[in-house]
């Protein structure tokens, strides 16, 4: 059952503690370069940070003048990402709510989903989700995606065991052929190592480029560019694509006419 984990599996992470360390603020200062030169960003451009967690990126953004909207499902991580832009007084308009079913209709100059916050719907609701991103575009604005990389999740399915403090998780990590997803799941061990509670199976549908692409026009968005990572899991623009060894990679499309859609 693949329906509305979302819902409930980011809550869970924070209950039992899990912290995604590797989603943090050192990280996305240098993404944050990234996303000003790959979205062609200028001064006071109005961005919307979909699925936005701990806020990250809409902070170091906002700090450096745009204005930011950022929304995310997660009452939890929402509540962490206020406490955070307080602290560095910084004004990001933090909104909970459900992604797909955002409005603001050619409003902004530059939208990011980024970090598993792509492809967690079904396969028709990811493309109404694009469908309506693109509505939210202006005319020129442009879309940056993070999406996995199938081919190389494909070959490099894992077992990892994790250390919080006191509490150690296992995480596994697989490809599902027929569906095309990412299943990615957590757990936490007793003293013993056996499986105590779960965190809700995450499951990311994993795009091909082709797939993106197709999906993109029909939004009325233009040519896709592509961009790959660094060893240290860094976007870069001068970091081409490669296929098999970048986990996850970027797309950046540009919307092209204006939308009819809904
Ligand atoms: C792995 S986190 C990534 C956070 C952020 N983009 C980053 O890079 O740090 C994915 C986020 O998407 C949020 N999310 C999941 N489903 C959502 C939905 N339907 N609407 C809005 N946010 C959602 C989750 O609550 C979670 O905070």
């Amino acid at each position: 059952m693949t329906n509305n984990w979302w819902a409930k599996a980011y809550d869970k992470m924070k209950d039992l503690e899990y912290d995604y360390h590797y989603i943090d603020f050192s990280t996305a200062k240098q993404e944050v370069e990234f996303i000003e030169e790959v979205l062609n960003l200028s001064k006071g451009a109005e961005i919307l940070d979909l699925g936005c967690g701990n806020g990250r990126h809409s902070i170091l953004l906002a700090q450096k003048g745009y204005k930011v909207r950022a929304l995310d499902y997660s009452a939890q991580i929402l509540a962490q990402a206020k406490r955070e832009a307080n602290r560095r007084e910084v004004k990001v308009d933090f909104i909970k709510g459900d992604m797909r079913e955002i409005g603001d209709k050619g409003k902004y100059d530059g939208i990011i989903v980024l970090d598993g916050s792509f492809g967690i719907f079904s396969d028709k609701e990811n493309e109404e989700l694009i469908k309506r991103v693109s509505a939210s575009l202006k005319v020129g604005g442009r879309l940056l995606i993070q999406s996995f990389n199938p081919y190389y999740i494909a070959n490099n399915q894992s077992i990892s065991y994790e250390n919080e403090g006191d509490k150690t998780f296992i995480r596994e990590t697989r490809f599902d052929p027929y569906s095309g997803k990412v299943v990615d799941k957590i757990s936490l061990l007793n003293n013993n190592g056996e499986k105590k509670e779960e965190i809700p199976t995450r499951y990311y549908r994993a795009y091909t480029l082709p797939e993106l692409d197709k999906m993109f026009a029909k939004a009325n968005l233009g040519t896709m560019e592509v961009y790959g990572h660094n060893e240290s899991y860094t976007p870069k623009v001068d970091e081409s694509f490669n296929v098999r060894e970048h986990t996850v990679f970027y797309t950046v499309v540009q919307k092209v006419k204006i939308n009819i859609y809904p």
